[in-house]
């Protein structure tokens, strides 16, 4: 039944298959990485929620990002025209249509944070973060006034919108080329600093040592969320990058790749907070969506020779941090562009600037959630805040009911032959096909099904 996309309209492709790999990893790593990661972790019971993430990532995440490069090869198409594309006349293209509108969404508070980090590279550059400075007080002083947290949101959406009109390789692949390897240093020396704080030892048994008895099914839930979410799976993202990948390249060491880089970046992240937390004596159950701000400048003012130290780690950090959001932020609106390009007949650069507005408005009330206007702050009448709230509905549920539609279509209504037929289409052998067909088939379908349950159950 696949129709060939021969007859579809000439599209972009990635310079190289370095390049892909690089975008690809580009839009998995980022704030979900930093700070999504170590926050999720903290109010997880930390090392047992790590175990169980390590497992999502390589049993569910790992075969569902192969999954979706193929549909996206296959079908050169967003996520709505992969599914016209490859099972016309039905009704699998909502899936594609709920991560659009995920991504929309997604797009809305994620921007938010990354205003903060901006916002950041500002404040450590001009060395506000000396010994004994009071980071909770700096982190309010961006995120609860709301001047400042909309500008900052407004700004990071202006620039998201700015690389995607310049389209796939001039704007994206361009830059994660070489930011991406420069983060990656900076994060090690960031964790060797990490580990060797006085207290530090209890923050790495926190994240080291597994106290399975704090697991329960909202550990696991968070777990494969995060998972989800720092792999950008479920969405459509990896459909819409796969889209621009030639047929020369070899699928399945490229989505082996973005994970294992995705992963240790994670992993890295956990290294460096979980120490600082504990040397600064902070409660890591009680973290909210600033505690990695907090955390990590605590620890900026440490580092040899003071003041310089600090600043220069600190400004490259948040630069970095911010880039690395960037390159996120700029496959989430991709996605949802590409849908207005391909399905609706707008141009690039209409799409980018409408939905980048809209994308704006809808993180309103997230931008005003950390102490700006309080109901939004503290829930209402009780809960978590706005932005916890829009992460947990889309970034974590909505990418599970994605991730669970998208393995079923591919494992058995389009079909695993049809899915390894594409993989082999470079030429070579699909190395892992019987395991990859087992794990599609039926270990990612009953495992997101069983964690839907229980989020289905906690509700009642
Ligand atoms: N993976 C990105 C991050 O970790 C966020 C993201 C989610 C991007 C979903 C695209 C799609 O920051």
């Amino acid at each position: 039944m696949a129709m060939d996309s021969s007859g579809g309209p000439p599209r972009e492709a990635w310079g190289s298959k370095a390049a892909f790999v690089l975008a690809a990893a580009g839009s998995a790593i980022g704030l979900g990485n930093i700070w999504g990661f170590p926050t999720t972790a903290a109010n997880n019971g930390g090392a047992a929620f790590l175990v169980i993430y390590l497992c999502a990532v390589l049993f569910i995440g790992a075969p569902v990002m192969l999954a979706e490069l193929i549909l996206g090869r296959k079908s050169q198409r967003n996520p709505v025209g992969a599914f016209k594309a490859i099972m016309p006349d039905s009704s699998w293209w909502l899936v594609g249509g709920l991560g659009v509108l995920t991504g929309l969404m997604i797009l809305s508070f994620y921007s938010v944070i990354a205003g903060w980090t901006l916002a950041y590279i500002l404040k450590t550059a001009t060395g506000v973060f000396e010994a004994g400075a009071d980071t909770t007080a700096i982190f309010l002083g961006v995120a609860a006034n709301p001047w400042q947290a909309l500008m900052w949101h407004g700004l990071f959406m202006l620039i998201t919108i700015g690389v995607v009109v310049k389209g796939v390789k001039d704007g994206i692949e361009r830059w994660t080329k070489v930011l991406m390897p420069l983060l990656f240093a900076l994060l090690v020396l960031l964790a060797l600093r990490a580990v060797t704080l006085s207290g530090g030892g209890s923050g790495l048994s926190f994240y080291l040592q597994p106290d399975f008895s704090v697991v329960t099914p909202g550990v696991v839930l968070a777990a494969v969320g995060q998972a989800f979410f720092s792999l950008s799976l479920g969405m459509g993202a990896m459909i819409t990058y796969g889209s621009y990948v030639s047929r020369d390249q070899n699928l399945e060491t490229s989505a082996g790749w973005v994970t294992g880089f995705d992963t240790m970046i994670a992993f890295l992240a956990g290294l460096i907070i979980f120490p600082t937390l504990f040397h600064a004596g902070l409660d890591p159950n009680q973290s909210g969506p600033g505690m990695v701000f907090v955390v990590l400048t605590s620890l900026l003012s440490t580092i040899p020779p003071a003041p310089y130290g600090g600043i220069i780690f600190g400004t490259g950090f948040f630069l970095l941090l911010a880039i690395a959001a960037l390159t996120s932020s700029v496959s989430l609106l991709e996605v949802v562009t590409s849908w207005g390009v391909d399905e609706k007949g707008w141009t690039r650069k209409q799409a980018a600037w409408m939905i980048g507005a809209a994308a704006f408005v809808v993180g309103v009330p997230s931008a005003l959630a950390n102490g700006a206007v309080s109901w939004l702050s503290s829930g209402w009448p009780q809960g978590p805040d706005f932005l916890s709230f829009m992460f947990a509905v889309w970034g974590q549920y909505s990418l599970v009911v994605g991730a669970l539609l998208i393995s079923l279509f591919v494992a058995w209504v389009w079909g695993v032959q049809a899915a390894g037929d594409e993989v082999r289409a470079d030429g070579t052998r699909f190395r892992f096909e019987a395991v990859w067909r087992f794990l599609i088939r039926y270990v990612c379908p009953l495992a997101l099904l069983g964690v839907l349950w229980t989020l289905v159950q906690a509700l009642f």
